[in-house]
């Protein structure tokens, strides 16, 4: 291998998931953290679990000096779980560009992927840098099935014009520290839509959808994804990507109109920036927290794709099965980690997974890790 992998983040609870996937691997991994002594007591906990201790760094976003230090080549592969990524993203992403490196990370954030799409991928374009944002559960899955829904309409010969994905997951998930603390920031954000061929800006959950799944209709609102910027690459005649988040279930209808209340409070001059500062004000410090391994292997991703046509009619529909969230999100940054260090990726900029390493090899990649493709 060419590279490093560091893992940024490494003692939070999805990146000691990672950093144990990354370990079970055989992974040259440095594990980082902006505490000396946590990282140390990780790395011993590992070495006890594995047998073998991993390399050690410390980094602190709020020192960006301190995470442009990490990387040295551009063959470095920096893979990042300190979130909110909103407030701590930043700096993982100037470092990878600046060094020409890659960076990967498990954002579900829509406004910071859009920043990583909008602002930082063309910068990155021009060092050579590779960003992979969004590499875990979200938006992962809802890549490769629109990517195969889209490869099933081409086959039949047909024109996919507008397609839809629905994020679910089966059973109890709980949620992890992180993740509470990035939804939170997420209700004050704006959310994306691709519709009638452009991007454009709007409020979180403006629209709900089901989805109808063996038998079940399963409810979902409208989220600012990676597939609404990637997806239509594959498809340049597609004119709408949706991406569906189903958490809410049997409250889908009101979490729409609560967001759609809370949109018209922030609209009001200085009350999006007020109410930013109280996010930030109220978050729980708390990290490390999440679902133990037992709830964890009661919760199920499901991820489906449909595509229509031109007359609105569905053509086609991929489902895919796999994994826990959280354990899903852990062996897809390590999968891409370790195929970025063996192998490198397609292309330069700000990269989904198809971009990056091609329909065949993420499907092939995705299958090994449990994430299985059904086509309807
Ligand atoms: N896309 C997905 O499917 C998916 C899945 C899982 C998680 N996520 C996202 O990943 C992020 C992490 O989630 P999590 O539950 O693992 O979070 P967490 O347990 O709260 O961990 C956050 C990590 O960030 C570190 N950190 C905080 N501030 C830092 C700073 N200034 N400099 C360096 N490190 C800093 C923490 O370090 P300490 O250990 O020192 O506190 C900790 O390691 C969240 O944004 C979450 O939404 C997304």
């Amino acid at each position: 291998m060419s590279g490093r992998i560091l893992l940024f983040g490494a003692t939070g609870y999805t990146g000691r998931l990672t950093a144990e996937a990354m370990m079970r691997r055989g992974l040259p991994v440095t594990v980082v953290s902006r505490s000396p002594e946590r990282v140390a007591d990780l790395a011993a906990s590992l070495a006890n679990q594995v047998g073998r201790s991993p390399q050690t760094d410390v980094a602190d976003a709020a020192d960006p000096r301190s995470v442009r230090a990490l990387l040295a080549s551009a063959s470095d592969v920096l893979v990042s779980t300190v979130g909110p990524f909103q407030r701590l993203g930043g700096p993982a992403c100037e470092a990878a560009i600046d060094a020409g490196a890659t960076l990967i990370d498990c954002t579900g954030e829509s406004s910071y992927i859009r920043q990583v799409f909008e602002e930082y991928g063309p910068r990155a374009t021009a060092t050579g840098a590779r960003l992979l944002t969004a590499f875990g559960y979200d938006y992962v899955p809802g890549n490769l099935a629109g990517a195969l829904a889209i490869a099933d309409a081409h086959n039949a010969g047909r024109t996919p014009v507008r397609l839809e994905i629905g994020y679910f997951v089966r059973g109890a998930m709980g949620m992890s520290s992180g993740t509470r603390a990035s939804a939170a920031g997420m209700l004050v954000e704006r959310g994306h839509a691709f519709i009638g061929g452009r991007l454009r800006s709007e409020r979180m959950a403006a629209r709900t959808t089901t989805f109808d799944v063996d038998g079940q209709s399963l409810p979902g609102l409208t989220i600012g994804g990676t597939e609404q910027f990637t997806l239509p690459r594959l498809a340049p005649g597609i004119s709408d990507v949706e991406v569906f988040l189903g958490w809410a279930g049997p409250r889908t209808a009101q979490a729409s109109r609560s967001a759609a209340a809370v949109d018209a409070v922030l609209r009001i001059p200085g009350s999006r920036a007020l109410a930013r500062r109280i996010v930030l004000a109220r978050s729980d410090p708390t990290t490390g927290r999440g679902p133990d391994a037992a709830r964890r292997s009661r919760s199920r991703t499901l991820v489906v794709a449909r595509v229509r046509d031109a007359d609105g009619q569905i053509t086609g529909t991929v489902h895919l099965d796999g994994p826990s969230p959280y354990e899903l999100t852990a062996d897809l940054l390590t999968w891409a980690a370790e195929t970025c260090v063996r192998t490198g990726t397609q292309g330069v900029g700000a990269l989904g997974p198809i971009d990056a390493f091609g329909l065949a090899a993420t499907e092939a990649g995705c299958a090994a890790l449990g994430l299985v493709a059904r086509h309807d």
